[in-house]
């Protein structure tokens, strides 16, 4: 079975100029002429957060909240934090001895989205982290409206009524506590070593030289929440099915992927590359001038930017690019997972978070492998494995080529006699 058909998104509006192959997409997604435009369906969520914003008021955005996802946060997030997340996550599926890929990966990924954004679980329980899923996955169908099959009115009524009750449930109890930390720092009762290291915090304490109102801070807090969970759980599918199909081939490279880092993030990367989070970026030009494959465009114009394309460019990624093979030779600086986490002026903050850094080979210290890899690593080492009883089903609710289901049993055959 291959991966879910990709359905045309295009077919409910005029034709917008295309631009397709790597160094064409490359310069258009740094071009500052070309402004955001595939999120205006849901300005509700949408507006004025980072990804929707141009220019000055980008960058300065971007310039307080980069400051977060600096190298050493993504090692620390790894190795301090999210081997117990994972783990904490992964228990009760063990139990049962099955799990839904798709929906395990977007709960194991919460953690990390609410940790980055910023939003606290004084609970820790399960029903608590129920609701965050719940909101975010709401936040998730909200962002990518544009490619929804439901009635949009509708589901923008529903990302409105998440967005209350996520603000009544978590997002001021979060605030509160934050802006009495920054006071006590304002007057000195503390060291702002002590201030804690998310979105939330950043956007108070910046709140006035960057016009932040309440609800301006509700829309990014919750936009962070969606961006750290929705697409990494899709690629985490995806990466799985990949693997899968390789290994039914290539059953020799099967213990391969439980001893060989740089083997198993090949894979996450080759799948990352073959399933970008969305197939296009839209643009609109902001004035007249000239795409950088030479197609005149007006001031106004819609630009699709065809990252598919850019992926599966023959002259880089060779004859076979359009097929899964983690044996791959890629030369040059071009990353092997494509411009799947965009570049240039959007670049994704979640890159080395969700992709990892490589092997280090200048430190000494251990390969960066980023929580998809080390989900993929430790699901496999669980004997993760389709469920032969029950078929992956593609997301009907989305013209995104996503899988909706992908059941997996989980634990050895042994545990699992002993628990029925
Ligand atoms: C497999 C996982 C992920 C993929 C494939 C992905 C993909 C992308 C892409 C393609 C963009 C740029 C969109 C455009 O240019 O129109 C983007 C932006 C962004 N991503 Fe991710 N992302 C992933 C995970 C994450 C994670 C874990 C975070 C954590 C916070 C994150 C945060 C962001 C943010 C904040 C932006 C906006 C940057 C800006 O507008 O300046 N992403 N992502």
């Amino acid at each position: 079975m291959s991966g879910p058909a990709i359905r045309c998104c295009f077919n409910h509006m005029p034709a917008p100029a295309l631009i397709t192959g790597y160094h064409n997409a490359f310069a258009a997604l740094c071009d500052r002429r070309l402004v955001q435009s595939m999120y205006s369906e849901c300005s509700v969520l949408m507006e004025r957060v980072l990804l929707t914003l141009h220019g000055e008021a980008h960058t300065c955005r971007r310039a307080i909240e980069w400051k977060l996802f600096r190298r050493d946060f993504a090692r620390y997030y790894e190795r301090e934090v999210y081997p117990t997340t994972l783990a904490q996550t992964l228990a009760p599926y063990l139990e049962r001895g099955r799990l839904d890929l798709p929906a395990f990966g977007f709960r194991v990924n919460i953690n990390l989205s609410a940790d980055i954004a910023g939003i606290d679980r004084p609970e820790g329980s399960a029903k608590e982290t129920d609701a965050l899923v719940a909101f975010t996955r709401k936040f998730s169908e909200g962002a990518t409206l544009f490619h929804s099959t439901r009635d949009k009115a509708e589901v923008r009524g529903e990302v409105a009524e998440a967005l209350d009750a996520f603000n009544e449930q978590f997002l001021r109890p979060s605030k509160r506590r934050r802006e009495d930390l920054l006071a006590q720092i304002g007057s000195g009762e503390r060291h702002e070593d002590e201030a804690p290291r998310d979105i939330l915090t950043v956007l108070l304490a910046n709140r006035d030289d960057q016009d932040l109102d309440d609800d301006m801070i509700l829309r990014e807090v919750a936009f962070f929440m969606q961006a750290g969970s929705h697409s990494s759980a899709n690629a985490l599918t995806h990466s799985f099915h990949e693997v899968d199909q390789w290994c039914r081939a290539h059953p020799e490279d099967r213990q391969r992927l439980l001893t060989d880092d740089d083997f198993i993030q090949r894979c996450v990367h080759e799948s990352l590359r073959l399933h970008p989070a969305s197939p296009v970026a839209w643009r609109q030009a902001a004035e007249d001038f000239e795409l950088p494959d030479g197609t005149a465009v007006k001031a106004g114009d819609s630009v699709t930017i065809d990252l598919m394309s850019a992926n599966l460019e023959t002259t880089l990624f060779g004859d076979d690019a359009d097929r899964f093979n983690p044996r791959r030779n890629i030369t040059g600086r071009i990353p092997p997972f494509g411009l799947t986490f965009g570049i240039g002026i959007h670049t994704c903050f979640g890159r080395d978070i969700a992709g990892g850094l490589g092997q280090s080979t200048d430190s000494g210290q251990p390969a960066h492998l980023g929580t998809l890899t080390n989900l993929l690593k430790s699901l496999l080492a669980h004997h993760a494995r389709r469920d032969p009883e029950s078929e992956p089903q593609a997301d009907g609710g989305t013209e995104r080529p996503n899988w909706g289901t992908y059941p997996l049993l989980i634990g050895t055959m042994e545990a699992q006699e002993h628990m029925s």
